[in-house]
This record gives C-alpha cells, structure tokens and sequence, in this order.
C-alpha cells in the first residue's frame, strides 16, 4: 500500500458457496493452504493503488473472516452479491472503488493496479472491468436444441476486479431487491443505467472458484506460482 494510495477495494465473499460444496463459506474453504478469501487480501495488501479494504463477509461468518482480515474491516453481507456490495460501499468516500469476488484467488497486486491507474487517467467511462475475449464456440439452445451460433467476435468473459467511480456505483447499488438479486456483476447495473463501462483485457488465468473441479484447477496454479 502506498501513501497516497487511492481506491477502496471490496471483496464479495458473503457467498454461501453451495456448488462448490465445501459444508461452510466458500470464502473460508482451503486452497494451496490458505482460506480462498487470503489469496485475494495478499493481491490486495500489495497493490500500491489500494488504500483500505472492506469485506462482504457471510453473515454469521463474521468473526472467522475477522481472524484473517488483518487490517481489512469486516461487514455483513446481504441475500445477493449486490447487497453485499452496497453493505460494504456504506461510509466508504475514496475514490475510485474496486469490487473483487473472494471466488478469484488469482488476480494479481498488477492487475488491481492497472485498472485502478487506468480508470483514474481516462475520463470518459463510469466503470473498467477486467475481461478476456471467449474462446470458446457459443450456441443457443432452447430445450437441449441449438437455435444458432452467436458469432463470438464481440464476446467478452467477464471477471473482476471491476473499478468504479464511487458515486455512480452507489447510486445504481440503490436498487430494489429484484434487480439486485439479478445482477451477477456490478457493470450491468451501470450499462442499465446509461453508464459507460469499457474492458480491460486480461488474458492471465482468472477462474472463478465455483465447483470441485474449479478448485483443483485453482489450486494448482497458485502452488506453482514463483
Ligand atoms: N457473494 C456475496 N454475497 C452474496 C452472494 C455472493 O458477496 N449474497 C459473493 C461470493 O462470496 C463470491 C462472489 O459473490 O465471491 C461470486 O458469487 P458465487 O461465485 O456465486 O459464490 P457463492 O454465491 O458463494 O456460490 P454459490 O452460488 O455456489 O452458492
Ligand atoms: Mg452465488
């Protein structure tokens, strides 16, 4: 962290993790020996663009992801990772914001800090998200039937971190349940809104731990870091 450090990060980890099964938050399962959650706080801890941390912890969980917090602070999540994000956004007056899923214990301090210096420096967006181009052949299927293949040109998988303009994040987080509970990232809300968002290319493994499988994969990966 550097003195003049500018952002706020927020970590999503309110999850309860049930695909992946672990019989507790996914936030607090174990990976290449650590929480998942700790893979993202040390990114955070050395990124030079973060000021201060706050974590979307699992209600009830609060106490345990405060025992690996370290300086980060701690608040309750909420029913959907919107409402978790809000709950950790209150009070919070740096700018800009980060939000981070705790499921992606890959970004690294780099990335965290590029988004942030590049959101910073350009003028004309509300949000900068972390994304790669997809690879994969897409099709539409109703039913188990394809209806078409969606040319995949303009495609983007979508990852975090995403950085924010404060205050414009706050204001479409004030959304009534049903939107929250609908938006699997915060962008979306901005794109709703009219907001700019752009992405910031990210080819570097970035998995979102949600199964068995996913954790492996994962796993492996951060054993064999340098
Ligand atoms: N998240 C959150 N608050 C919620 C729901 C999800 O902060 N109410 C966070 C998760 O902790 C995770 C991120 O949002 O870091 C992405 O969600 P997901 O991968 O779906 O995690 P879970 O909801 O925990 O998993 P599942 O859907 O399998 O229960
Ligand atoms: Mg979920």
């Amino acid at each position: 962290m550097s003195a003049d450090a500018l952002a706020t990060a927020v970590i999503a980890a309110a999850g309860s993790g049930e695909r992946l099964g672990a019989g507790g938050p996914k936030a607090l399962a174990a990976v290449a020996g650590r929480p998942l959650l700790a893979w993202s706080l040390a990114a955070l801890e050395g990124a030079e663009s973060i000021g201060t941390v706050v974590i979307a912890a699992p209600p009830g969980h609060e106490e345990e992801i405060g025992a690996i917090a370290g300086s980060a602070s701690v608040v309750p999540g909420g029913a959907s990772r919107s409402e978790s994000v809000a709950n950790a956004l209150e009070g919070v007056e740096s700018e800009p914001v980060v939000v981070h899923d705790a499921a992606r214990p890959l970004a690294p301090p780099e990335l965290f800090d590029a988004i942030v210096g590049k959101l910073v420096h350009d003028e004309d967006c509300e949000a900068l998200i972390a994304a790669t181009p997809v690879a994969d052949t897409l099709k539409r299927a109703l039913a188990g039937r394809v209806i078409e293949t969606v040319p995949r040109s303009e495609l983007w998988a979508v990852q975090t971190p995403q950085a924010f303009r404060t205050q414009p994040l706050r204001e479409v987080l004030d959304a009534d349940a049903v939107t929250r509970a609908a938006a699997t990232d915060d962008a979306s809300l901005i794109e709703a809104a009219g907001g700019v968002v752009r992405v910031f290319r990210w080819d570097e493994p970035n998995l979102k731990v949600t199964s068995r499988a996913d954790l492996a994969i994962a796993e492996a990966l951060l054993k064999n870091r340098p």
